[in-house]
């Protein structure tokens, strides 16, 4: 049986940005790099936790020990983890999921042809908040990226997808987003806590210890 503060635990984690497609060879996609995510499971699983990740299109190694599926699109992304989702106890979804996608996807590639063009978006699927609101079992434990109102805006969404936890973390140029270090504020019904700035490596270590103490606290699982 391993030791650690997870042993014996489940734990799925997303990762990475999504890739909503225009046509046959364009896309729409965000700066996430993994490393947040990839930090995490390799964090989880050196505490004992059994840990399936499921990753966008990043550039990474997965960490040893841990079980990855590739995915594309928020659809994919969602239909993974309702997939996977089934014996995990505890969720951690850091991935950037596009909020938007376009709302039809051309067979043929886009032919330039009138000086602007307008591309009609619709919402992608939830997938964070659509499994914490079904899975009333999963400790669920959300990532906030914010250019401003950190805080505020954190505090709703934790709300907003009924979480257990919300890391909050600032997002800019050179900040958050495909960069070594970061610095979360984490939120949780009744308490919060200021984690880094520091490597992600080091900062996901921080995190599941912060993750497994409120697991433990919480009757309900
Ligand atoms: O990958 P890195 O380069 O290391 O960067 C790390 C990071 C900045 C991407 C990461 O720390 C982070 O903040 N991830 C969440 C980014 C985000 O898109 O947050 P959001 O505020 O849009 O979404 C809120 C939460 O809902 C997130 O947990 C997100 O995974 C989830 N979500 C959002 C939209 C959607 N359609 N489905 C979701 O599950």
């Amino acid at each position: 049986k391993p030791d650690g503060v997870l042993a014996g635990l489940r734990v799925l984690i997303t990762a990475g940005p999504t890739r909503e497609a225009l046509d046959p060879v364009r896309f729409l996609t965000n700066r996430s790099s993994g490393k947040m995510g990839f930090a995490l499971a390799a964090a989880c699983q050196a505490a004992g936790a059994q840990v399936e990740l499921i990753a966008g299109p990043v550039n990474l190694p997965t960490p040893i020990g841990v079980r990855r599926y590739n995915v594309e699109s928020a659809q994919q992304m969602l239909d993974k983890a309702n997939e996977r989702v089934g014996k995990a106890q505890i969720l951690i979804a850091t991935a950037a999921v596009a909020d938007y996608r376009p709302r039809a996807v051309q067979d043929d590639k886009i032919k330039k042809s009138s000086d602007s063009i307008a591309l009609e978006l619709e919402k992608t699927p939830d997938i964070l908040g659509e499994l914490s609101r079904r899975e009333t079992h999963l400790f669920t434990v959300g990532f906030a990226a914010e250019t401003r109102e950190l805080e505020r805006y954190a505090r709703a969404k934790m709300q907003r997808k009924n979480l257990d936890m919300i890391c909050a973390n600032e997002v800019g140029p050179g900040q958050g987003f495909d960069v070594d270090e970061n610095a979360l504020l984490v939120f949780w019904p009744g308490g919060q806590q200021q984690l880094g700035p520091r490597h992600k490596r080091a900062l996901a270590g921080e995190l599941v210890d912060l993750i497994a103490t409120r697991y433990a606290t919480g009757d309900e699982h």
